[in-house]
């Protein structure tokens, strides 16, 4: 199994990424976690110490200068990562005309301008040091679909996938892998942070723990698979939606949210 010496996760305080932490622990000399809630990020920490060095750092990924910062600091405190997870990210549901704008414009900036920024500090880092880093970058099933009732956040998505899989092409030649993971239902705070209606067809797929998440997540990284949608009725699903029109692709995810 392959030792990571740095490994950089964001939303570490909850859900897909604190599992993520916790299984990295074991594998990584210096573990990086960052998130808002600082007591979250302490506390985990604090568990994980036995395992390897931990640095907590505390910051508002939907803030553009907070993420500028962390950037900076990152380099002061002399991080070098090996492997960043950009796993930090919300969702909101709701009728577009209705939902919170000021709510969508840092969903947007947590989802795709804090990856973007994120993936670029730590590229310039895996070049300058020689490193053959890896990237992996949380997208969902709901990047191979537009999403009604979830329109942003689907996009939001969208984006990482599509970011994702050019920069493993673009940056392959220096050793680099930028890695995408597609879950689709995971129990966590996501779906109440999101408002997810849970009593329409979503409530009938198979739920996955944060913890199967985090696993797949790991042997994702391991193995450098650019691309993973995990459980069979998520990769049925993205199979099928590619050989339907895009009408009707449109209303069944309409249903489905
Ligand atoms: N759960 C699902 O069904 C599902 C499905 C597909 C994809 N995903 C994706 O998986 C990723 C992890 O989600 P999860 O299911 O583990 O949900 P979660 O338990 O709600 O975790 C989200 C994490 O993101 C952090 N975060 C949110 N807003 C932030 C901000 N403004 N600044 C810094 N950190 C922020 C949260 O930390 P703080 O609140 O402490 O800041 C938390 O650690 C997300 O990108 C999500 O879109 C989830």
């Amino acid at each position: 199994m392959k030792r990571f010496s740095c490994v950089v996760i964001t939303g570490a305080s909850s859900g897909i990424g604190a599992a993520l932490s916790s299984l990295m622990a074991r594998r990584t000399k210096h573990l990086v976690l960052i998130a808002r809630r600082a007591e979250k990020l302490q506390s985990l920490a604090q568990d994980l110490r036995p395992f390897c060095k931990v640095t907590v750092l505390v910051a508002d990924l939907s803030i553009p200068e907070q993420v500028a910062e962390l950037c900076d600091k990152m380099d002061e405190l002399h991080i070098e990562p090996t492997v960043l997870v950009n796993n930090a990210g919300f969702g909101l549901h709701g009728d577009f005309s209705q939902t919170d704008l000021v709510a969508e414009q840092q969903m947007i900036n947590v989802n795709i301008h804090a990856v973007t920024t994120l993936t670029k500090w730590a590229v310039q880092s895996f070049k300058l040091n020689k490193v053959p880093g890896t990237v992996l970058n949380t997208a969902s099933i709901g990047s191979y679909t537009p999403g009604p009732g979830m329109a942003v956040y689907f996009a939001t998505k969208a984006f990482v996938l599509s970011f994702s899989e050019a920069l493993h092409q673009e940056l392959d030649k220096y050793g680099i892998s930028v890695l995408a993971l597609c879950p689709g239902y995971v129990k966590s705070e996501f779906h109440s942070i999101a408002g997810t209606n849970r009593a329409g067809i979503m409530n009938m797929l198979v739920k996955k723990s944060s913890h199967d998440m985090a696993r797949t997540a790991l042997w994702q990284i391991q193995n450098e698979i650019p691309v993973i949608v995990p459980g069979f009725i998520n990769k049925l699903i993205v199979f099928v939606v590619r050989f339907l029109p895009r009408s009707r692709v449109r209303k069944l995810a309409e249903k489905f949210l």
